[in-house]
C-alpha cells in the first residue's frame, strides 16, 4: 500500500509523512531485488478487512503472536524451511485472482476473488491448528464457511467430495521451478462433502484482521481446525465437485503416513513419531500440551466420522 508510487527518483521522504517514509525505507531495503525486477508494485501490504463476530471460537487461549503465524511456515511452492515462504512469497501476485468452480454444479466458472468474499460477511474466527509435524499455534482467522460458496453455486445431488487445487506459476513460486521440486504440482487437497459443508470449514481471506499474507496463502485457503494443517490448502485456483475421493499432495507423496483424512488423532501416531502431544509456537520450545481429539472439535465434527475405523483412516 505505501510503496505504489513509481517515482522512485524524488526522495520518497519529500512525498510522504515521516513515519510512512520509514516505514517504506524498512520496506524497500528488504525488497531491492524486487524494485530492480520492477515488481515493485506488487510488494502490496496487508489491507485491512471489515469483518463481523462469529458464534463459533476457540476462546480462553492465547493467541499465537502474528509474527510467529507469519514467519514459521509450510508453503513448499516458496522453499522447504519454515522461513523461506515469509522470504520468498512476497513475489506472488495475488490480484487479479479467479477461481474456477466446476463439477458437479449448477453455476460452474471462473469467479473473481472480489465476486467471492463480496457475497457474505467475512467471519473472525479463532481456531487452535495442529500441524502433522506436531506443532500447535491459535490463530485468528477471517473468512467465511466454505458451505455458504458451495450452496451460492449449487452443489448437485451426485456430487460426493470437494477436489481444491493451489496456483502453477513458476515464475513466481521458486520450487515450481527446480529441478528437484520437494513435491508434485500443483498442490492438490480434497474433503468429503459433508466434511466440506460442516460449519467449521472455513475459506480465510485473512488473519489477525488484514488480508492474508501471501506466506498463509493469499488470497484464498481452507482451514479445517479438526484435520492437520497440511489439509489447508492455499492460493485455491480451483474448487470441483466430484463423485469420487480425490488425490491429496501428502497421500500421494507417501500414502503410509498421510492419509486422505488427516483428523487430528492423539491415539493414532505417525509412523515415524508419536501425534500424542503437541508444540504450541510462541512460548519457547517448553511449551509442551496434550493433543486434543478432533483437535477439540469433537462437538462439531465427531458425528461424521461414527462407525469409521480412524486407525484405518487416518
Ligand atoms: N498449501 C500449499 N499449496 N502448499 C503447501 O506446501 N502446506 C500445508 C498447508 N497448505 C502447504 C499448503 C501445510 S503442511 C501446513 S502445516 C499448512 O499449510 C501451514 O499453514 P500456515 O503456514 O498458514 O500455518
Amino acid at each position: 500500500m505505501l510503496i505504489r508510487d513509481n517515482r522512485l527518483d524524488i526522495p520518497s521522504s519529500e512525498i510522504t509523512p515521516q513515519s510512512l517514509y520509514l516505514n517504506r525505507r524498512a520496506l524497500m531495503a528488504g525488497s531491492a531485488g524486487l524494485i530492480a525486477a520492477g515488481l515493485l508494485s506488487r510488494v502490496a501490504g496487508a489491507a485491512a478487512l471489515t469483518t463481523v463476530p462469529s458464534d463459533i471460537t476457540t476462546t480462553g487461549e492465547e493467541l499465537t503472536p502474528k509474527d510467529d503465524v507469519t514467519s514459521y511456515n509450510n508453503f513448499y511452492e516458496f522453499g522447504t524451511d519454515k522461513s523461506d515462504p515469509a522470504e520468498n512469497a512476497g513475489s506472488l501476485t495475488t490480484s487479479p485472482w479467479t477461481v474456477k468452480i466446476d463439477g458437479l454444479v449448477d453455476k460452474p466458472g471462473d469467479y473473481t476473488i472480489e465476486d467471492i468474499m463480496g457475497a457474505q460477511p467475512i467471519e473472525d474466527r479463532v481456531y487452535r491448528m495442529r500441524c502433522v509435524e506436531a506443532w500447535s499455534m491459535v490463530i485468528p482467522w477471517n473468512g467465511f464457511p466454505l458451505a455458504s460458496l458451495l450452496n451460492r453455486v449449487g452443489v448437485q445431488p451426485s456430487a460426493k467430495y470437494v477436489a481444491f487445487e493451489t496456483l502453477v506459476r513458476p515464475s513466481e513460486m521458486p520450487d515450481q521451478d527446480s529441478s528437484f521440486p520437494a513435491l508434485a504440482y500443483p498442490y492438490v487437497e480434497g474433503l468429503r462433502l459433508d466434511e466440506a459443508m460442516n460449519r467449521l470449514t472455513l475459506l480465510a481471506v485473512g488473519l489477525y484482521g488484514e488480508t492474508l499474507p501471501n506466506q498463509n496463502g493469499a488470497p484464498l485457503r481452507l482451514v479445517t481446525p479438526w484435520k492437520y494443517g497440511f489439509k489447508g490448502i492455499k492460493s485455491i485456483v480451483r474448487i470441483s465437485l466430484t463423485d469420487k475421493q480425490p488425490p491429496t499432495t501428502w497421500n500421494i507423496m507417501a500414502a503410509n503416513e498421510y492419509g486422505f483424512y488427516a483428523n487430528v488423532n492423539p491415539k493414532v501416531d505417525h509412523p515415524r513419531w508419536s501425534q500424542a502431544t503437541e508444540r504450541r509456537i510462541g512460548n519457547g520450545f517448553s511449551d509442551r500440551r496434550e493433543t486434543l481429539m478432533f483437535n477439540g472439535y469433537g462437538d462439531f465434527v465427531a458425528d461424521l466420522y461414527a462407525g469409521m475405523d480412524l486407525a484405518q483412516n487416518y
